[in-house]
């Protein structure tokens, strides 16, 4: 038995006029200063003054949120108790709001327990709406979590299906001035998401289909929203596309690319798309060398994005360097090294990144599995930006 869970999607031009259609009173919304800074906050509460909705702004939320930050949160949502919880900004945002609302149920657990482990039923006191302003994570429709364990530089991976948004609300005027950096970042996120949902060993017929059109959406959209921010077309579509890749892993899985990914963001403090954007190449070479299952399925994204050759191999051997070539386009980098980081400080810390990584499961659900000697050589490889070759 499978479960496909998945909010209320509200998208396209004008989509915030949905919170007219609302019933409620209160309404807390968890955000960071700068979505508060560059006035996008106006948005959402001008709908809801409209509708003579109270509301009151935590603002606390940093990138890669803490459970400090969680913690302070929860206490806020419980003084205020709202009968909405809104997420709006990027990943950080809507995962702190989801873990916010789940501590406004259970406000005696940890954030770091907030897991399957535990029924919550928040829904008898608030729902939850998710906004957000970038096109990355997806996490306005996924109901995972990921926080830092700021004391041992540990991402910690949390939620559970409960904590799946509402409403997800996608009105691409959130997204328009999203800078360069940011719109590249996230959009490596949409892609690494997308694919590895579409070839993970969790993945169904159900979670295959959105993630192959976020794959396509987002080969097509991102160089276009990255070279030009107010490309309306291009910013609808990789709202779209971040979305579907949330949608589908979050019904599914994520695979090597996060696992190794999240690994080095953890420990060199780098944008979660960036760093797992970075690694999708290397780790879909490492499953092409070894699954032929996986090499049909990756084949049969790079056909879907137009990408034809002769055997399943060669067609996802061309993915891989489209990939390559788009993470160029739109500056990204292709190997650490280009992450600035210094080879010195990389192998002494190789120990905590492969135990990092050997510890994800996203690791686990990928089509191919490695053990700590095949991450300690794909790490090297990645670090020097050479092809996988065992
Ligand atoms: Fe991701």
């Amino acid at each position: 038995m499978y479960n496909f869970v998945c909010p209320l999607i509200v998208y396209g031009d004008n989509s915030l006029d949905y919170i007219a259609q609302i019933k409620g009173n209160k309404a807390f919304i968890v955000t960071d200063k700068n979505i508060v800074k560059l006035g996008l906050i106006k948005h959402v509460t001008d709908q809801l003054d409209a509708k003579k909705i109270k509301w009151e702004i935590f603002d606390e939320v940093e990138a890669e949120p803490s459970t400090d930050t969680i913690r302070k949160g929860g206490v806020a949502v419980g003084k205020y108790q709202p009968d909405w919880v809104i997420g709006v900004g990027g990943g950080s945002c809507m995962d702190a709001a989801k873990a916010v609302i789940l501590l406004l149920a259970r406000p005696e657990l940890k954030p770091e327990e907030l897991s399957i482990n535990f029924d919550f039923n928040f829904r008898e006191k608030a729902r939850l709406m998710a906004i957000p302003t970038t096109s990355g994570t997806g996490s306005e429709a996924s109901w995972a979590i990921v926080l830092t364990d700021t004391k041992d530089n540990y991402k910690i991976g949390l939620g559970t299906p409960e904590d799946m948004p509402d409403v997800a609300i996608l009105d691409p005027v959130m997204v328009m001035g999203m800078p360069p950096q940011v719109t590249a970042d996230t959009g490596m996120d949409v892609i690494c998401q997308a694919i590895e949902a579409y070839i993970s060993s969790w993945g169904t017929s159900l979670t295959a289909g959105p993630a192959l059109i976020a794959t396509r959406l987002a080969l097509e959209y991102l160089p276009r929203a990255y070279k030009d921010g107010n490309d309306v077309d291009a910013r609808r579509e990789m709202m779209n596309a971040a979305m579907m890749g949330g949608l589908s892993g979050s019904n599914s899985m994520f695979g090597l690319g996060h696992g190794t990914g999240h690994a080095l963001g953890a420990i060199f403090h780098i944008p979660h798309g960036r760093t797992v954007g970075l690694f999708l190449p290397y780790t879909l070479e490492y499953i092409i060398n070894d699954s032929e299952e996986a090499t049909t399925k990756i084949a049969e994204i790079a056909r879907y994005c137009g990408l034809i050759a002769e055997s399943d191999k060669e067609c996802a051997k061309a993915l891989i360097a489209k990939i390559r070539a788009l993470a160029k386009e739109i500056k990204q980098p292709l190997s650490v090294k280009d992450c600035g980081i210094d080879k010195a400080k990389y192998e002494k810390e190789m120990p905590g990144l492969i135990s990092r990584a050997l510890n994800e499961i996203m690791t686990m659900t990928a089509p191919r599995v490695p053990g700590t000697e095949d991450l300690d050589k794909l790490f090297r490889y990645a670090y020097e930006g050479k092809s996988i070759d065992f």
